[in-house]
């Protein structure tokens, strides 16, 4: 049999051609499915059912607990759309914040709700956890000097076949459907891209070039920012904030959002505590749960003395955020160790002692020496 190399040759490189061309086309429909499942949300047809519960099932764990009579109409759903955050259990809701929340969404209002505090104080998480319990979407962005004013509504991303397809944001959701836009760090923002927010805030509509149309606000539109600073772009622990337009920060009521009291927030460690520990260990005891509770209490005190500190001092040190403190004690408990340290400091240094300059951090060891001891 003779070969004819040609032919050969010829047959291997339709073969070749034809299978790289398969392949190129398998490899295109996988990814438009993908893509397709990636972008084509659309908002549930699911409804609600309108539910009234008592207040004091609602917010179960509060610093002031509702008066017995207080009904409030939530939605409960068979299927929770995306927007509805989950529920945390056990977290805290301060009365004041709760009630101020729960006016803002359901009285009907022509202005938005400000968050400001310093970071880590709770401030977008007691927002998520408000909507959570009333069973409304809340839609989460977060902002940088690079935000500019249309990226809060949507994406135009590419798709097969040269198209592009425009994705929508938290903002655009939250206005077509109801629900809250959470802008956090809005003082990143560009101030001159926020103040296009303005109209939008007294209820008007927005135009959105990518889908050439108007927007609508629904009647359930609300618009919260959370910010480190009040937009005065005076303080400097703050790096890339700034100053914000006046009429923009107008058209806001703005609340401000400390750290919890020193009990909560022991309560709260106690939460992290017993998820994190095997009890069912028999080498677990009451005592050493006593001990740990001990541990927790001294924490949120050395963490109160350093805030304290941070504030009377002034200047650039960051006090620890609650979210600091819970790592603290998570790396405490996954015995976090570095050689020439004992476990309590080594996880101090890395949940949040690393942060400070040298002469605030040897400031910061200070305070927890006279806490815990020369020991530390
Ligand atoms: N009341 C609370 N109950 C339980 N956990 C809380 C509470 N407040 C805050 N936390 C926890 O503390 C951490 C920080 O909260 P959150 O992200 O809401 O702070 P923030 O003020 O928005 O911070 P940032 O300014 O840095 O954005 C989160 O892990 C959150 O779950
Ligand atoms: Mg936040």
């Amino acid at each position: 049999m003779t070969i004819n190399i040609n032919e050969l040759t010829a047959f291997a490189e339709t073969f070749s051609k034809s299978f790289a061309a398969n392949l190129v086309a398998e490899q295109e429909k996988h990814n438009l499915a993908q893509r397709n499942a990636a972008v084509s949300y659309v908002p549930t047809k699911n409804k609600p059912t309108k539910t009234i519960v008592n207040a004091i099932e609602l917010f179960k764990n509060i610093d002031r607990k509702p008066s017995a009579e207080l009904q409030l109409m939530v939605n409960t759903w068979k299927i929770k759309p995306v927007g509805i955050p989950a529920i945390i259990e056990d977290y805290y809701f301060r009365a004041d914040l709760v009630q101020d929340i729960t006016n803002f969404l359901l009285s009907s209002v022509d202005y938005g709700f400000w968050m400001i505090g310093l970071h880590g104080t709770g401030k977008t998480s007691i927002a998520e956890q408000v909507a959570a319990r009333f069973g409304i979407s809340c839609f989460s962005e977060t902002c940088s000097e690079r935000t500019e004013f249309l990226d809060l509504f949507g994406y135009s991303v590419p798709c097969s076949g040269g198209n592009m397809k425009y994705i929508k944001g938290g903002l655009y959701s939250a206005l077509e459907q109801g629900g809250i836009c959470i802008l956090n760090e809005v003082d990143a923002m560009s101030p001159s891209e926020l103040i296009k927010l303005n109209e939008l805030l007294s209820g008007k509509p927005v135009f959105i070039p990518q889908t050439e149309s108007w927007l609508y606000p629904s009647k359930d539109f609300r618009l919260m920012i959370t910010s480190n600073t009040n937009g005065c772009g005076d303080d400097s622990r703050y790096i890339g904030t700034n100053q914000l337009n006046a009429a923009f920060k107008d058209r806001f009521m703005k609340v401000y959002v400390d750290y919890l009291p020193e009990d909560i927030e022991v309560s709260l460690l106690q939460s992290v505590f017993e998820q994190k520990v095997n009890k069912n260990n028999p080498k677990f005891t009451s005592i050493h749960k006593k001990q740990y509770l001990a541990l927790i209490k001294m924490m949120v005190k050395v963490a109160n003395g350093l805030r304290k500190a941070a504030n009377t001092m002034g200047g650039d040190m960051t006090p620890p955020s609650i979210r600091a403190l819970k790592r603290w004690l998570q790396l405490i408990l996954d015995g976090s160790h570095t050689a020439g340290m004992n476990g309590t400091q080594a996880a101090f240094l890395k949940a949040y002692g690393y942060d400070l300059s040298e002469s605030e951090r040897i400031a910061a060891i200070e305070v927890c020496k006279e806490h815990f001891g020369t020991d530390f």
